[in-house]
């Protein structure tokens, strides 16, 4: 019955997790999934998720089924995270928001909605991109298509062409776009160069969608959105996905949440109806704990602050990690230019390397890199942080 059903490759990226658990190497290194380790390499639960947690175990409450769209404080922490706790738009009930499962689970809500209400528009995405955008788009029944963003041999952001490109595109075509810490390059756009976009998907009438999983780690909460507090005052529709995952560590409950800027309060509510019917037909609601855990952290003024700070610790401990890998690399190899490492924001890097080294880094030394050439910093500390850049060293030198 089921001989015609093809065989699944593998994710490249959680594949090759698996890959790093069942090596054997003791000096192995997991540099691949955009997971942040701290100093010791453990998975760190954050201080204010700890009080939130034990919050929600005492009294141990019962577990109704949630709304469709999730906790109202869920989606209103989202909001005030990424427009601003003041911002106009949410005053004028402009925008519709709901919890959803992961920043995954966003993008995919986003996706069923606009094939549904724009069957004619495509999809673009940055050249390269975080592989799972693609599977979703398509997997919505979109089809995918890709603007220039990355010249890898120079390691710059080939603005010019990406403008050019975007140019091109058709009314409602949709823009995917990563407001910070670009996955998998770690190479944003300036303000000056997200206002020019900006303003081309203004003139040519394209749907903004940012995705943003990392807010936090790059310069500041505020700063982060920046694109997308700029594409809300430009009048634009917007659409957001947004992730929990690492900025409170909570990778396995699945947190995150969509929101669509509209035009008006009415459009807003007919867009969050129209949410709620996609939810319902794929997972009905989603599940409550973590989303218990992301109102009381986002709704409680001491936690929240207490949050910020722990996120910009791990912020910090990445960007020491990036000094570190440059001054080794540097010393090392002085004919080569590591510049882009401290150039490069967020979780990673992108090196640049071919898929011989990456494979050799592999299996030689049990560095585990993504087959795009990606690093994930976060994985690094002041314990295996010379025996990865000695490895690098090696394969870069032949
Ligand atoms: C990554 O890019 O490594 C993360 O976003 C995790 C994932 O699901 O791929």
């Amino acid at each position: 019955m089921f001989k015609d059903v093809d065989y699944y490759a593998g994710d490249p990226i959680l594949g090759l997790v698996d890959k790093f658990f069942a090596d054997s190497n003791p000096n192995k290194v997991n540099l691949s999934i955009g997971i942040y380790y701290d100093k010791d390499s453990k998975l760190p639960v954050l201080e204010c998720v700890k009080t939130a947690e034990q919050r929600i175990a005492d009294p141990i409450t019962p577990r109704p089924y949630l709304p469709m769209a999730g906790l109202l404080g869920h989606r209103l922490g989202c909001q005030n995270l990424l427009f601003g706790k003041d911002a106009p738009v949410l005053q004028q009930g402009r925008v519709a928001t709901i919890a959803t499962i992961g920043g995954s689970g966003a993008l995919r809500v986003g996706a069923e909605f606009i094939h549904r209400w724009f069957p004619k528009s495509k999809c673009y995405v940055s050249d390269p991109t975080w592989g799972n955008h693609i599977a979703i788009f398509e997997g919505s029944g979109i089809e995918v298509g890709s603007y220039p963003y990355y010249d890898k041999a120079n390691s710059r952001i080939k603005f010019d062409e990406m403008l050019e490109f975007i140019e091109k595109l058709n009314k409602h075509d949709v823009v995917l776009l990563h407001p910070c810490c670009h996955n998998p390059t770690g190479m944003d756009l300036t303000r000056e160069q997200w206002d020019k976009v900006l303003e081309v998907i203004k003139q040519r009438e394209l749907i903004p969608f940012m995705d943003i999983a990392y807010q936090g780690f790059g310069e500041d909460m505020d700063s982060d959105a920046y694109a997308i507090r700029k594409a809300v005052d430009m009048g634009l529709p917007v659409f957001v996905s947004n992730s929990f995952s690492k900025n409170l560590s909570l990778y396995g409950e699945r947190v995150g949440g969509l929101s669509v800027v509209c035009p008006s309060a009415d459009e807003a509510e007919r867009v969050f109806g129209q949410l709620n019917f996609v939810v319902r037909s794929i997972y009905s609601s989603p599940p409550s704990h973590g989303g218990h855990v992301v109102d009381i952290v986002m709704n409680d003024d001491k936690l929240y602050q207490q949050w910020v700070g722990e996120v910009y610790g791990m912020r910090d401990r990445i960007k020491a990690m990036r000094l570190k890998l440059k001054s080794v690399l540097e010393a090392k190899l002085p004919e080569q230019n590591f510049d882009y490492i401290t150039r490069q924001n967020g979780m990673f890097s992108f090196t640049g390397l071919n898929p011989e080294q990456i494979e050799r880094l592999q299996s030689d030394f049990g560095v585990y890199l993504i087959s795009n050439s990606r690093m994930c910093i976060a994985g690094l500390n002041v314990d295996n942080i010379d025996y990865v850049a000695n490895a690098m060293v090696e394969v870069l030198k032949e």
